[in-house]
């Protein structure tokens, strides 16, 4: 239990820590389920048997239909539209788990790919089956080491037991599998930068549409897919997707676990239902670390827009999020405290999108780069009103102009961090410092050299004279 003021009433209050539930943490009460002999006895793989060959494609699609089960890497695309959208052309069909997560903050796939490896394989089956197809990938983040050593290892254990191959449990269903290592940057996550990079192509993603349900891997019809969006696929057919939809928001409802980094308590990945508060999440986490006072948040990893403490009771999903202008994104929530410098933690995240966007389309390239040098210069004493002016308009300037949604989602924690701490960033800009109360924490000035000193970019005396 925490306790907090409530700014509408102006009282203390206290927040009890919602119960966990464990439909894809399940490791937490049997810790050797990444093993194929516990993962059986504890229900695995009985929706399998349940679903192949005795449901149809097309009520295994409904089922899911009927769940609201969404997407759980970004854009939070309901999973039976998807599959519907597969193309229904003859030939090979493929199922792609994404594991790839390199967002900074986001480690909750990486969790359920170490620990409940079979639960993904699982949700991998069912998927490859409504679609009709005979090959699954799970793309596997480079420097992931352990959760290819256990998928691996979980993979070898479900083939010699018949679980999956040409065969699968004895049901006639064809399903291979391989896993892919990814090259280890940001944009290899991007569905279609993902299939280019198994074609053995550099991962730049390509325009869309069309759509990797028509024209994927090979040119052939692809479901991408999330880890945690797979292996909540058995916990649908398990529970019965009526009471699956009943769990959390209505419009995208389920378990879901949320990644949590920053300053709490007890960070880590806390599996709740969708829609759960900030403030509930903060609880569960043992509060703001140090008993220290609540500022900010991210809630969908670094490409979602900032919270306030106004948004502290608004319900983490979806719907909620996208209409105050945000992203629900990944669910990974990031939270500052009172010493966050908001002008230094919005150049961080601009140094990561411009070190990580691949450079195919100027607006990104370009904006990531001019963003992070008007943002150091904010941060280092050197920028002025004009540098914020800049950072407002492209800002604004370059969503929807780009090939994938690394360009949106870096525009968000500019565009909201002016939008609720314009103070801080004008008194940067009028005193070349944090406004005085706060003791602020800034990034070590080696780091921020890197904005100057980038070889691939003129010098930020070039953009603005020196003074
Ligand atoms: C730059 C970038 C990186 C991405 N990285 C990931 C990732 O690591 N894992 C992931 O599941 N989705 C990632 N996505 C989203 C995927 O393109 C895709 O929408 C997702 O894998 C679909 O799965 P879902 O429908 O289960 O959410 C990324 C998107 C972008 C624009
Ligand atoms: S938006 Fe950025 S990361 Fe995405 S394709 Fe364009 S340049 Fe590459």
């Amino acid at each position: 239990m925490t306790q907090s003021i409530d700014k509408r009433t102006g009282k203390k209050a206290t927040t009890e820590a919602p119960e966990q539930t464990r439909h894809l943490l399940r490791h937490l009460e049997h810790p050797n389920i990444h093993r194929l002999a516990d993962y059986r006895k504890a229900g695995g793989y009985s929706t399998v048997q349940q679903v192949l060959g005795k449901v149809s494609r097309e009520d295994l699609t409904e089922w899911l239909a009927v769940s609201n089960l969404r997407g759980r890497g970004g854009a939070g695309q309901p999973v039976a539209k998807k599959w519907r959208r597969v193309a229904d052309v003859p030939g090979q069909r493929y199922v792609i788990a994404n594991g790839d997560e390199s967002e900074p903050g986001a480690f909750k796939d990486r969790e359920l790919m170490e620990c409940n490896p079979h639960q993904l394989i699982e949700g991998l089956i069912l998927s490859a089956y409504a679609v009709k197809a005979t090959r699954a990938i799970i793309y596997i983040r480079l420097e992931y080491e352990l959760a290819q050593e256990r998928v691996g290892r979980a993979l070898k254990e479900a083939e010699d037991a018949g679980i999956i191959g040409g065969d699968v449990m004895g049901t006639g269903v064809e399903v291979e599998f391989e896993i892919f290592v990814s090259g280890g940057a940001y944009i290899c996550g991007e569905q279609t930068a993902l299939i280019e990079s198994v074609e053995g192509k550099l991962p730049y993603p390509r325009p869309k549409p069309p759509y990797p349900t028509v024209y994927g891997l090979w040119g052939r019809p692809t479901v991408v897919q999330n880890i945690e969006t797979l292996s909540a696929i058995p916990v649908v057919v398990g529970l019965g997707p009526e009471n699956f939809a009943a769990i959390g928001s209505p419009l995208a409802p389920g378990p879901k676990v949320y990644s949590v980094s920053g300053h709490v308590s007890k960070p880590g990945n806390y599996e709740l239902p969708m829609g759960t508060t900030l403030r509930q999440l903060i609880a569960v986490c043992g509060g703001i670390s140090e008993g220290r006072r609540f500022k900010a948040a991210l809630p969908g990893g670094a490409a979602s827009g900032f919270l306030t403490e106004d948004h502290l009771d608004l319900p983490l999903d979806f719907e909620s999020l996208k209409a105050m202008g945000g992203e629900f994104g990944t669910g990974t929530v990031m939270i500052f405290d009172q010493h966050t410098c908001m002008v230094g933690a919005a150049q961080s995240l601009l140094r990561f999108f411009h070190d990580e966007s691949c450079g195919k389309c100027t607006p990104c390239r370009e904006g990531t780069r001019f963003m992070f040098q008007w943002l150091t210069a904010l941060e280092t004493g050197h920028g002025s009103q004009a540098d914020i002016d800049a950072l407002a308009r492209l800002s604004g300037a370059v969503p929807g102009t780009t090939c994938c949604a690394l360009a949106d989602g870096a525009c968000l924690p500019v565009a909201t961090g002016l939008m609720y701490f314009m103070d801080e960033f004008t008194y940067h800009a009028q005193h070349g410092t944090c406004p005085p109360g706060e003791e602020h924490i800034h990034l070590p000035h080696d780091d921020v050299q890197g904005a100057f000193h980038d070889e691939r970019a003129p010098a930020l005396s070039e953009f603005h004279p020196p003074k």
